[in-house]
């Protein structure tokens, strides 16, 4: 059998530089990561996703890029990055970085060097244009903090063009020099043994705007084959998890007939499912899951609740999104944000109601695919609206109601940004070591979540189907795979109910529930035909049996 190890992945996303600081300068480390290996081994996730560690300005989070081929001075060394990575290997986790491979920051040696002479061989490594082309401020991704789409570098005397902020200048992929150079970045990385990569802005890295002479601008979804192909020759249990937030038509398009990525983001069922937990009702995340296209088997949904950009509602209806303002009694002034989305964590959007964080991740991690998790997620960590745009919510791990939340020894004004420190999600009230000694706390339960999910392979490899219910409010589904079947429901609603579902027409056997996981104890059921309680947000795992009924 394939050995498909992301099917059976829990996935935990760290951004080094807010984790954990080894060397007590302020920012967060390799060396500090290091010595949390242990936590997250503990807490059972067995794959880590590096956000962007190489050297960069970090005008945007390290998604503008100086050199590929080394790690940002301040987060430590390769070195140490060697050390994170045996360490993670001695743990069983293997470990996937970012590849932000359609842009580097303005001030990689390679941007400089083609604004410098036109005829070096970096100019062609970007996207230029003599005139500002007519379509320059469209297509902005960052509404209200990015003007245009191509800027004028003084030094080159012509436009360059930029999908993202002025300062991260497009690469040309139409150039087979830049292409192999792409490759040698990916291969020096499998070399020192990641397990494959996020790529950064798919959707982008294969467009071909301002791009000439290209062998392969009628289908510019080949070169994701290309990437997938070079890959392979060169580790082949190697993945890559795409970043593609598209429109269901094109989803197929990324996973090709299992030859181009193997995962993506389900940012569509993502976007549904904010509309259900809002609403209270199963229909949208139904919707969102039955539109989805049939994918490879060798394909996979990655399923989150919150990532470390803004909650985009981008497929959603104007109406939608309000409603889910509301829903959550949002501010939209405070929060809103790229004309898009939500600059909060996902606690806050819930005030913190434990039933209902429960409720999304149990959901989460239960639906067809497999699970990521943004760190802090486990102890249900908020964010900081004084900070700006999406940093709101890449505020410091905390582990600890000691200074600066455990995250540093340094002194408060010298981190890399303040640590939560008022109200329900500051860290004297909310961290890490506080929860482990408690065992009904959400890090606790986390990590039950995750025991019993890597139980239940039917989640992430099986066919799944919706099962009708007769209750609005409750979402159920199957997983089946090799004969075994579980099945999950969940009550969006805030009252109890019961649904009975229509499973039993399964010949002449009979069918034993086992209770896997739930919310609270339950009544253990006896017969298909019983109902099945739910409380409020409430929600039960079970596996289904088939035994031959007594002749
Ligand atoms: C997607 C990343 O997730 C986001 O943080 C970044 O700003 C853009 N790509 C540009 O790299
Ligand atoms: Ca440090």
């Amino acid at each position: 059998m394939l050995d498909l190890w992301y099917k059976s992945a829990v996935i935990y996303c760290v951004d080094v530089e807010i984790f954990m600081d080894g060397n007590g300068d302020g920012i967060g480390d390799f060396e500090g990561l290091s010595g949390r290996i242990d936590y997250l081994a503990g807490l059972g996730i067995n794959c880590i996703w590096l956000m962007p560690f190489y050297p960069t300005p970090n005008r945007d989070n390290g998604y503008d890029v100086t050199d590929y081929y080394s790690v940002d001075p301040r987060l430590g060394t390769l070195g140490d990055f060697v050390e994170f990575m045996r360490k993670a290997a001695n743990h069983g986790i293997r470990v996937i970085v970012d590849l932000v491979i359609n842009h580097t920051s303005t001030e990689h040696p390679w941007f400089k060097a083609a604004c410098q002479d036109k005829n070096s061989k970096y100019h062609d490594y970007y996207v230029w244009s003599e005139e500002k082309p007519a379509d320059a401020e469209e297509g902005i991704i960052f509404p209200g903090y990015q003007e245009s789409t191509w800027t004028y570098s003084e030094e080159a005397g012509a436009y360059y063009f930029h999908r993202f902020y002025e300062h991260q200048a497009d690469l040309n992929i139409g150039n087979p020099q830049l292409r192999e150079e792409l490759y040698k970045i990916m291969g020096f990385w499998l070399e020192l043994g990641v397990s494959g990569f996020r790529v950064d802005a798919a959707p982008f890295l294969i467009e071909l705007k301002g791009i000439e002479h290209t062998a392969d601008e009628e289908d510019p979804y080949q070169y994701l084959g290309d990437i997938r192909e070079f890959l392979s020759w060169r580790r082949g249990d190697a993945i890559i998890l795409a970043e593609a937030n598209v429109s269901l038509d094109k989803l197929p398009k990324y996973f090709g007939d299992g030859d181009r990525m193997q995962m993506l983001f389900g940012f569509i069922v993502n976007q549904q499912l904010m509309l259900s937990l809002a609403r209270e009702s199963a229909a949208p995340l139904i919707k969102g899951l039955k539109a989805l296209p049939q994918i490879p088997n060798t394909g996979q949904w990655a399923q989150f609740v919150r990532n470390h950009d803004e909650l985009s509602l981008d497929k959603l209806s104007e109406s939608e999104q309000t409603e889910i303002l509301s829903a959550f009694d949002q501010n939209k002034e405070d929060v809103w944000i790229y004309d898009r989305g939500l600059r909060r964590r996902f606690p806050p959007l819930v005030d913190g109601d434990p039933r209902r964080m429960r409720l999304a991740y149990s959901l989460m991690f239960s639906l067809p695919g497999t699970p990521v998790l943004l760190s802090g997620e486990e102890i249900g960590m908020g964010d900081d609206l004084s900070q700006k745009q999406r940093e709101a919510i890449r505020t410091p791990m905390q582990w600890s109601s000691e200074p600066n939340g455990g995250f540093s020894t340094a002194a408060s004004d010298q981190l890399i940004r303040p640590v939560i420190d008022e109200g329900q999600y500051g860290y004297t009230e909310l961290n890490v070591l506080s929860q482990r000694r408690d065992p009904d706390s959400l890090l606790n339960w986390m990590e039950r979540l995750i025991r019993m999910r890597k139980e239940c392979s039917e989640f992430g490899w099986g066919q799944w189907e919706i099962i009708e219910t007769d209750n609005p409010s409750v979402f159920a589904h199957r997983c089946d795979w090799q004969g075994k079947t579980v099945v999950a429901v969940h009550n969006l609603a805030k009252d109890p109910c019961s649904v009975t579902l229509p499973l039993s027409q399964e010949g002449d056997r009979s069918t034993h529930w086992l209770d896997l996981l739930a919310d609270q104890r339950y009544q253990s059921i006896r017969q298909s035909e019983s109902p099945i309680e739910l409380e409020g947000y409430g929600y039960r795992w079970l596996r289904i049996s088939h035994s031959k009924e007594p002749e």
